[in-house]
């Protein structure tokens, strides 16, 4: 087996099973995604451990583990070693308890009627990055599977470094200076938040001005950053132009080439940098449960 030196100048992403220091790396897609093998994650790991992961994680964006068994305060501890867990402060989901609020329920179940109503559910999840429609979104997130229904509610995940890599000139020169607005006041499946109203004019969308292109401040590598489509716009633009650049660079960002779904198992970590890859979920059968934790890292206000 392949010994592979990776370094963020080096933007080609290895399709073989490698060894990478003292871990083992084994690319799921083309595009984005890679399992580490033979990591308990619940252990406290060492340092040469933990930057050969982050080594793997920024050259396959998402990071699987699986067969593992984590406590809340396990996971939180993992999650650290990827910048600050943070509480995320939100009404969508359930967090899970004051002595865990850097933990969010990603569940259908086992939530009273009004908090159901208003997460996902067993709802599709469009493409979307977490929470970006915060000034500062986190950076990362670590979502942690406890039970997963037969069928459905896969998560998929696209690569906004390959999207930007590849954009058309003509596309890039029309995106490069300009920003978006990313809608604050629907979740992901499109659902109204808690005090917001149902405003349809995108130029009166709620939400933060970030940057169509940003660059991830660890790997100093540029990523388109669309956010969430949905009630987006583009300052400065008429609603018929910023409506036409959003759509083409929503369908050029969503080709298959670039994307990998992950069909879930009980025990499976995936770790994903919200800085350069967008993720969607399958809905699935509302009669069976679905439960995960998430934990999110913080961020850097995108440039
Ligand atoms: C999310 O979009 O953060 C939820 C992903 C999932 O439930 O798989």
């Amino acid at each position: 087996m392949q010994t592979v030196g990776i370094s963020p100048e080096n933007t080609t992403i290895p399709q073989e099973k490698y060894e990478l220091g003292k871990i083992t790396v084994v690319p799921l897609s083309p595009a984005i995604g890679a399992e580490v093998v033979g990591v308990d994650i619940s252990e406290p790991l060492p340092a040469d451990i933990i930057v050969a992961i982050k080594q793997a994680w920024h050259a396959h964006l998402v990071l699987l583990f699986r067969d593992q068994t984590l406590t809340p305060e396990q996971h939180i501890y993992f999650s650290s070693y990827f910048g600050t867990p943070q509480s995320p402060n939100r009404t969508s989901f359930t967090p899970m308890t004051e002595k865990y609020p850097e933990i969010i329920e990603v569940m259908n179940v086992g939530m009273e009627k009004a908090r159901l109503d208003r997460s996902l559910g067993n709802a599709e999840a469009f493409w979307h990055t977490d929470m970006s429609y915060k000034d500062i979104p986190p950076a990362a997130s670590a979502l942690y599977a406890l039970e997963i229904p037969p069928e459905g509610g896969n998560t998929c995940f696209c690569n906004m470094y390959r999207a930007y890599d590849d954009l058309p000139p003509d596309l890039l020169a029309m995106a490069q200076d300009r920003t978006a607005v990313h809608d604050a006041s629907r979740n992901s499946a499109g659902k109204l938040r808690p005090g917001f109203v149902d405003e349809k004019d995108p130029r009166k969308t709620p939400g933060p001005r970030h940057p169509l292109v940003r660059t991830h401040p660890e790997t100093g590598r540029k990523a388109l950053f669309l956010g969430r489509r949905p009630y987006s716009y583009i300052p400065g633009l008429p609603v018929d132009e910023s409506e036409a650049l959003l759509n083409c660079l929503w369908s050029h960002a969503g080709q298959e080439k670039y994307a990998w779904c992950h069909a879930w198992k009980v025990g499976d970590l995936l770790l994903w940098d919200n800085r350069c890859a967008m993720h969607r979920r399958d809905p699935f059968d509302a009669a069976q449960r679905r439960v995960l934790h998430r934990t999110q890292i913080a961020g850097d206000r995108p440039y």
